[in-house]
């Protein structure tokens, strides 16, 4: 008689990297027979996927903490009164908390039995078994593996792949060089490392061959990819997307997370020319202050963000922009504030997010004079997502009439909906009538007409 399979409960925090990371999880331990489940009360092994990007993403990692090791008291009292043994589930703690905080989260947490880093997720199983024995004759495993090598994730990945549905992550560059002042990416997860052409390749045509019609590309610093072929040709961002759309039926290509300071004529082109390449680019900018980005150490200014912007907008009029905003940061006065609400303006962003200084232990601008007041910081946020919902709305409704691509890749809140994405990223929520039809047109790509317009959505009918 077969066992039954063991189940495993991911949750998943932060950027889309982490998103990437867990369906990789999903993979390595679906081949050792685990299948997920969405109960956490149901699972043998229960992952955290952490994001240490800000205080407030960090801390509700200990206070999920907190709600499992209730969860699993209560499990074992009801074990114990009916006489079963308990089940002996393992808590992991992954991602960049982990990477940060390390055995401290062992310390502060003593029910989380693994503690392992964005690098070192391929080791999964073999962590995972030793927990297990450990666990078996009723001792706590402590197991921390916090390794930064990233190359060996990836060799080790790569071989493991399950397909997808029809939109994909790939991600091509992970970790950042860029030191900016505030960010702890450069310290969870490690320096900039591009993977080669020939490993992107093969994964591109897995996704491709498996029947994926759009694939993001993904990278902390996307757009500083450089891979290296086996032939030892430098591969750029633009040239890969390029080759890309010639040698795959990828419908879409996106990527995602670019840096202002990489981005490159020859990437600017392309959105003009490669018909597969979309009309939306998020490009963080963070403050419209010259000294501020200065202070971030950006590696840009004002100036040459703008002329960036204009440079794409001249290729391609109707590029949906997007952009990260951090107000508050150590030093910024009403006037800095004021230039980021100015550039704001000029730049009429489709959509953005905006978040308060956060101080991240071990960044140089947490130890620095003038941090800026809580409440000015909420003020100031306040003030800046509104100017950014009023031009997302705006969007929005500028779309209402048209007739757009539309690839409708999840079901919606009633059975009878679909939802899908416009090529600007916009969700598309379609009311098809009736359940036959759903399941006809999940995941097909259709053009659709906008009928009308909300603030985080449009609404569409099959354009005939
Ligand atoms: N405080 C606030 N926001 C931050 N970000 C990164 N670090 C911090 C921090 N310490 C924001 C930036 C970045 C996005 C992913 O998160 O805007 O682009
Ligand atoms: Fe962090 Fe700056 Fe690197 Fe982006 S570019 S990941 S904000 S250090």
């Amino acid at each position: 008689m077969s066992l039954p399979p063991k189940k495993l409960y991911i949750k998943t925090y932060g950027c889309q990297m982490n998103v990437y990371d867990t369906e990789r999880m999903v993979d390595v331990m679906g081949h050792e027979g685990y299948e997920v489940t969405d109960a956490p009360d149901d699972a043998d092994l229960v992952i955290l996927n952490t994001c240490h990007i800000r205080e407030k993403a960090a801390e509700k990692v200990y206070s999920d903490i907190g709600r499992l090791r209730v969860m699993k008291e209560k499990q074992a009292k009801k074990a114990e009164a009916s006489g079963r043994e308990s089940k002996k589930s393992i808590l992991a703690v992954g991602g960049c908390v982990a990477q940060a905080e390390g055995a401290e989260i062992q310390r502060r947490a003593p029910t989380v039995d693994m503690v392992f880093g964005p690098q070192t997720y391929h080791r999964l199983p073999e962590m995972t078994n030793q927990a297990n024995k450990i666990k078996k004759t009723g001792g706590r495993p402590r197991i921390v593996d916090t390794d930064l090598v990233v190359s060996e994730k990836f060799e080790s990945l790569s071989k493991k792949a399950i397909a997808p549905k029809k939109t994909a992550f790939l991600t091509v560059q992970e970790g950042c060089d860029k030191f900016c002042t505030y960010c702890v990416v450069p310290y969870t997860r490690g320096g900039e490392f591009s993977r080669s052409f020939e490993d992107v390749m093969t994964d591109a045509r897995k996704l491709n061959e498996a029947g994926v019609l759009e694939v993001t590309l993904l990278g902390q610093n996307v757009n500083a990819y450089h891979g290296m072929s086996r032939e030892n040709v430098e591969w750029s961002l633009a040239r890969l997307i390029r080759h890309l759309a010639d040698v795959t039926d990828f419908k879409r290509i996106r990527y995602t997370t670019s840096h202002p300071h990489d981005m490159t004529d020859e990437l600017i082109a392309i959105h003009g020319e490669v018909a597969q390449c979309m009309p939306y680019l998020h490009l963080p900018v963070q403050s419209g202050s010259d000294k501020i980005v200065k202070a971030m150490n950006r590696h840009h200014t004002i100036a040459s963000y703008m002329k960036t912007i204009d440079s794409i907008r001249a290729v391609r009029p109707d590029i949906a922009l997007s952009g990260d905003f951090i107000v508050g940061f150590p030093g910024e006065t009403d006037a800095d504030f004021q230039a980021t609400m100015k550039l704001v303006k000029e730049v009429d962003y489709a959509q953005a997010y905006s978040f308060m200084y956060s101080e991240r232990p071990g960044t140089p601008a947490a130890g620095w004079e003038h941090q800026v007041e809580e409440h000015v910081k909420s003020e100031r946020l306040a003030e800046l997502q509104e100017a950014l919902n009023h031009q997302q709305r705006a969007f929005n409704d500028k779309s209402v009439g048209k007739v757009m691509s539309v690839l409708l890749e999840r079901t919606g809140k009633q059975d009878t909906h679909l939802v899908g994405r416009s090529p600007y990223m916009q969700a598309v929520h379609v009311d098809v009538g009736d359940k036959a039809t759903v399941e006809s047109y999940f995941g097909q790509m259709v053009d659709m007409k906008i009928i009308s317009a909300g603030p985080r959505s449009l609404k569409g009918e099959f354009a005939t």
